[in-house]
């Protein structure tokens, strides 16, 4: 059976990338995964603390997410849905994988190195930069490798932005594997899976892709708007002043982006969906599109609206989620340290 696992930063409401790009196919895998894959969704505190969290905020936020999850359609009887940092052998496994992690892979991370780009003063000297930023945004890829191998994932269901980390998850399984031979290799080599909406594009600046970050409020839909909020930033949104609607991702990167998200939100296919508003405006595509968004997200948006209040409930799926978490990262832990003369062979 396949393992199919992923995760995402409680760092606040999702927002449409999030929820077309990559929590809708978790859903979908849901669905249609067979009675002998295992499915694991976490959410990854500990990745969040890479950047400065207010704690209580943080509080806030994970129990949210949590929430969210439980909103879109993740069924904690069928998945199993926690909190990374309930389970302390993600960090344990991260250790053991930065000793065989080469720097060089790490400093080629582009997340890395835009954190470097941002941090870069008057100063061309690297190792100025680097001071100014944690050790924890450097060993970010390695814990996410961690989360997935401490599983024996063999899919992990994320967006485009995360392609690079699953390949360095792959680098470091296949060095692992390689270093510590035993009868047979210990982590299978996971494979990313992408959606068609893989990245969904800023709706103020779509050269870039649509982040929790962005200073503009009006670049991201989240999923907790209201009609009218979906509609004035729909109309708001950024595309151009050509006839006609076509779909061209590198000449009309709004416009497109605008189809990829109709098209995923009632689940057709992109061309299809383009060739139906050849001869029409921005104006019909954008009132078609905030229409479908609405309908996409209304539901979840009153589940959550409902579920996230529920504290003893929430409690008891993330109590339950990580005693099923820990007893499948259990058994790869002990393997990983019998090989590394950590533990002897049982
Ligand atoms: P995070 O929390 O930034 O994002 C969660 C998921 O949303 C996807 N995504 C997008 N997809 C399409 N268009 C966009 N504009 C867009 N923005 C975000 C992301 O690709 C991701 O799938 N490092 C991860 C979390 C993580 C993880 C893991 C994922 C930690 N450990 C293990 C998989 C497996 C992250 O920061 O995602």
């Amino acid at each position: 059976g396949r393992v199919i696992l992923s995760g995402i930063q409680p760092t606040g409401i999702p927002h449409l990338g999030n929820y077309l790009g990559a929590l809708s196919n978790w859903v979908k895998l849901q669905k249609s995964a067979e009675p002998e894959d295992k499915l694991l969704f976490s959410i990854v505190g500990w990745h969040a603390l890479t950047l400065p969290q207010n704690p209580a905020a943080l509080l806030a936020a994970r129990n949210d997410m949590l929430a969210v999850l439980l909103a879109i359609g993740i069924d904690p009887n069928r998945s199993i849905l926690f909190h990374q940092d309930h389970n302390p052998h993600h960090t344990e496994l991260s250790w053991i994988l930065s000793c065989i992690a080469p720097m060089g892979k790490l400093r080629r991370m582009t997340t890395w190195k835009s954190r470097l780009a941002a941090a870069r003063n008057s100063s061309s000297e690297d190792e100025v930069d680097e001071s100014m930023l944690n050790a924890g945004l450097f060993m970010y890829p390695v814990l996410q490798a961690a989360d997935v191998l401490v599983y024996k994932a063999t899919h992990v269901p994320v967006g485009d932005d995360q392609q690079q980390h699953i390949e360095l998850t792959r680098d470091l399984a296949d060095i692992f594997n390689r270093t510590f031979k035993g009868t047979s290799p210990l982590f299978p080599l996971p494979t990313y899976v992408n959606t068609p909406s893989k990245r969904i594009l800023s709706l103020k600046d779509p050269t870039s892709k649509m982040s929790k970050s962005s200073p503009d409020v009006q670049s991201r839909i989240l999923l907790t708007d209201v009609a009218s909020q979906i509609q004035s930033k729909i109309r708001a949104a950024v595309t151009d002043s050509i006839q006609g609607i076509t779909y061209d991702p590198q000449g009309r990167p709004g416009t497109s982006n605008l189809l990829t998200i109709l098209a995923a939100c009632t689940d057709r296919d992109v061309t299809q969906v383009a060739k139906a508003y050849e001869s029409q405006g921005h104006g019909a595509l954008k009132r078609d599109v905030a229409e479908a968004v609405e309908e996409f997200v209304k539901g979840p948006r009153a589940q959550f609206n409902r579920i996230r209040h529920e504290t003893t409930y929430l409690e008891e799926v993330a109590r339950r989620g990580a005693t099923r978490a820990i007893e499948h990262s259990e058994v790869t832990m002990m393997e990983v340290k019998t090989r590394l003369g950590l533990a002897s062979a049982v």
